[in-house]
């Protein structure tokens, strides 16, 4: 096998690599004997010069021996799905969208992580909850996920080890955002653990990886090649993050609004990407509907309550208390107000995923703590209509100068015009293998 350092060079002068080559480097680099800064070397190559399908669907497939694997299906003797958005702000989709899925009586069993930066993770979320435990031994997270439904836990340290490895290093030496690396960094992830069909809401916009809309195509093309590659189905939506998903952000806050939406009073957009992704996962599942049919039953679950029911189930499973009430509370509540009336023609959603990270709702390192009660409510969003004096969000802060902070940046975020924008759908397309 060639050295790493023939490796680095060949990738730098553009040679497309062998799987055997790069299965060797990422194992190696995983056991240790190859060094962090060879592996950097190598990560900041691909960055300028990209791999090849070939090359992504190696580096997936080795990331992927690099630990154990999950057959979440033949435990359950099911088809499974599973969904994964690759990150925004607001985004609490998988809260809404578990509960309402295990309702019509399909399984969802989910392995998540945590926010780095300006986007939170659901785990993060979760952990709001008093009692909810997110680190469950993988015999009981199975055994969940059949008796009850539903689980959504910590990813465990065995699946797909070479990823936390590479994830660490590649947050350190700016070499997160490329196309393939996100692509093969996502997909080992769920096909390690065991997803027969994947739904991924890939995020287009200022508040995610991916800025652009034909970004966001490259990726969601790239991730559905790779699913198909390995035999599973992948949907790819994408999806608008110019502006934070619904109102809340910050982690109590998000729990608020997500178990509003289960309840059916949730916030117009974030409920539409909820019904969208249930429908989408129900049409994948083994319940036999198309995706209208798969609509209409999550709508149901929703309103006759068996989403809200299949909700307390599952907190309780996890040790939690679903009582909203035990949620933390922030001790000081401001208002940012509109200083001129019109209509808001844009919320920057990185201004108000930074605002919430300075309140504490984020960490900027692994090891910071956070602080879940604390966040932001957009009470306007793109194309609302304000008055005067009217408050256009709330600021849920630790102390009052961390709230006054707060409420500039959060008023700076919203730009406001005389004239109605253009509407924008947050739905923006739907991809499929
Ligand atoms: N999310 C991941 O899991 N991996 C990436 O590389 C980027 C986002």
């Amino acid at each position: 096998m060639p050295l790493p350092a023939e490796l680095i060079q060949r990738k730098r002068d553009g040679e497309e690599l062998g799987a055997d080559e790069l299965t060797e480097l990422v194992l190696s680099y995983t056991e240790g004997t190859v060094p962090d800064y060879q592996m950097a070397a190598f990560l900041m190559a691909v960055y300028f010069r990209g791999l090849s399908p070939a090359e992504t669907f190696a580096l997936t497939d080795a990331m992927i021996r690099s630990g154990e694997t999950l057959d979440l299906g033949a435990a359950l003797g099911r088809k499974v799905v599973d969904k994964h958005s690759t990150g925004g702000v607001g985004d609490k989709t998988s809260l809404a969208v578990g509960p309402i899925v295990a309702a019509c009586g399909v399984p969802f069993g989910k392995m998540s992580g945590r926010g780095l930066g300006h986007t939170g993770g659901t785990l993060d979320k979760l952990e709001s909850i008093p009692g909810y435990e997110v680190e469950l031994p993988l015999a009981r997270f199975v055994a969940q996920v059949r008796d009850v439904g539903l689980a959504i836990v910590g990813q465990t340290a065995d699946l797909v080890p070479a990823d936390k490895k590479l994830y660490a290093l590649r947050d350190v030496t700016a070499t997160v955002d490329n196309v393939s690396l996100i692509a093969a960094s996502i997909m080992s992830k769920k096909l390690a653990g065991g997803a027969d069909a994947i739904v991924l809401d890939v995020k287009v916009g200022d508040g995610a990886f991916m800025k652009t809309a034909e970004d966001a195509r490259a990726l969601a093309g790239e991730m559905i090649e790779l699913g198909r590659s390995a035999g599973r189905e992948v949907v790819c939506l994408l999806t608008d993050m110019d502006q934070p998903l619904g109102s809340a952000v910050g982690n109590a806050l998000e729990v608020h609004e997500a178990v509003a939406t289960v309840r059916g009073e949730g916030p117009p957009d974030f409920t539409e990407l909820v019904l969208d992704a249930c429908a989408h996962l129900l049409a994948l599942s083994d319940l036999g509907v198309d995706l209208a049919g798969g609509r209409a039953r999550a709508e149901a679950a929703v309103a006759d309550g068996s989403a809200f029911d299949a909700y307390e189930r599952w907190i309780r499973a996890q040790g939690g208390d679903p009582d909203e009430a035990a949620l933390p509370v922030a001790p000081v509540v401001r208002p940012v107000t509109a200083d001129l009336g019109g209509y808001v023609s844009s919320l920057g959603a990185i201004a108000i995923g930074r605002a919430a990270l300075r309140l504490g709702a984020g960490r900027r390192t692994k090891e910071d703590a956070i602080d879940h009660a604390v966040g932001i409510r957009c009470l306007a969003k793109r194309g609302d209509r304000v008055e005067p004096g009217e408050p256009w969000a709330e600021v849920h802060a630790r102390d009052i100068t961390s709230a006054r902070f707060a409420v500039d940046e959060v008023r700076a975020a919203y730009t406001v015009e005389d004239e109605r924008p253009p509407e924008r759908p947050l739905l923006l397309d739907v991809l499929e293998s």
